[in-house]
């Protein structure tokens, strides 16, 4: 047994970077979604050192730290994208690791936005939006959420028969964003919400997951623009090196000055 191992099986045990187990699990304000020191990379490479993460039911957790610190990593974790070296994931108190993602989706309603664009150019919003359904049982349940996201989200709806490559870069991350929603997830994984978008996007997309938020969805996100990340999310989690070095309220972290100096630019 290693000396991560050994942490494992001890609720009190400080995780890498100093913030005890104990800790988290009081600032997350529940366990709805768990990792227990989760060891995971891609084939034999551990990226993540053994990560512990707590987040209660309808509560937002971002990640923020440096390029390569394995946030993405931490997302690919929990959705199965990457390769589980050790450790635990559990949603709503059922044991989610061994899952492939597809089971993910179907089984355990997780939605993972990419980092990368993922939409279709050549395809219409609305067979944009289709095709986030596919794991629905049949075409007409499909169709039915694909009117409830235009109810929703009047914008799309005035866009849905447009080529989805002709929307600006907001109503494109707006469009990624309903397509994950098809679903009905109960926690959503979101990459870089507002990488590539002009300013007055960017409020745009934290108000429409604001919404979702308000509306009981558990929400984890990883934020290179750290100041909105952080003001958005009630949890920060400030990965170095696939080790946690710091975990506090979003709004506590914003007025962090090692926090400041290092992440917000000032
Ligand atoms: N699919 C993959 N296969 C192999 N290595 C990967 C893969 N994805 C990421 N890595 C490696 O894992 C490490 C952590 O990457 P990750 O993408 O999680 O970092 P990040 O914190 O999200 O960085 P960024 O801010 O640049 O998005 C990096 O060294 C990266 O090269
Ligand atoms: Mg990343």
């Amino acid at each position: 047994m290693n000396e991560n191992n050994k942490n494992t099986n001890d609720n009190n045990a400080v995780s890498a970077g100093g913030v005890s187990a104990e800790r988290l699990r009081e600032l997350g304000g529940g366990e709805f979604l768990r990792l227990r020191n989760l060891r995971a990379g891609y084939g034999k490479t551990e990226i993540l050192h053994g990560l512990d993460l707590f987040l209660g039911r309808g509560r937002s957790l971002c990640l923020i730290g440096p390029n390569g610190a394995g946030k993405s990593t931490v997302l690919h974790g929990i959705f199965g994208l990457a390769d589980r070296l050790g450790g635990e994931v559990s949603l709503d108190g059922g044991d989610i690791g061994g899952l492939s993602p597809e089971q993910k989706l179907r089984r355990a309603k997780i939605a993972y936005i990419l980092q990368d664009s993922s939409i279709f150019p050549e395809m219409t919003v609305e067979e944009n939006l289709i095709m986030g359904g596919y794991v629905l049982p049949g075409a007409e349940d499909a169709r039915e959420q694909t009117e409830r996201i235009f109810a929703k989200y009047g914008r799309l709806a005035a866009r849905r028969e447009k080529r989805a490559g002709t929307l600006s870069g907001g109503e494109r991350r707006l469009l990624e964003i309903s397509r994950a929603l098809m679903t009905d997830p109960v926690l959503l994984l979101v990459d870089e919400p507002s990488i590539g978008l002009e300013p007055r996007y960017i409020g745009m997309v934290f108000d429409i997951l604001a919404g979702l938020q308000s509306e009981g969805m558990t929400i984890v996100l990883v934020e290179q623009n750290a100041k909105k990340g952080l003001a958005f999310a009630d949890i920060g989690y400030v990965l170095v090196a696939g080790n946690l070095a710091m975990a506090d309220t979003g709004k506590n972290l914003l007025e962090n000055p090692e926090v400041g100096r290092l992440f917000l630019g000032g």
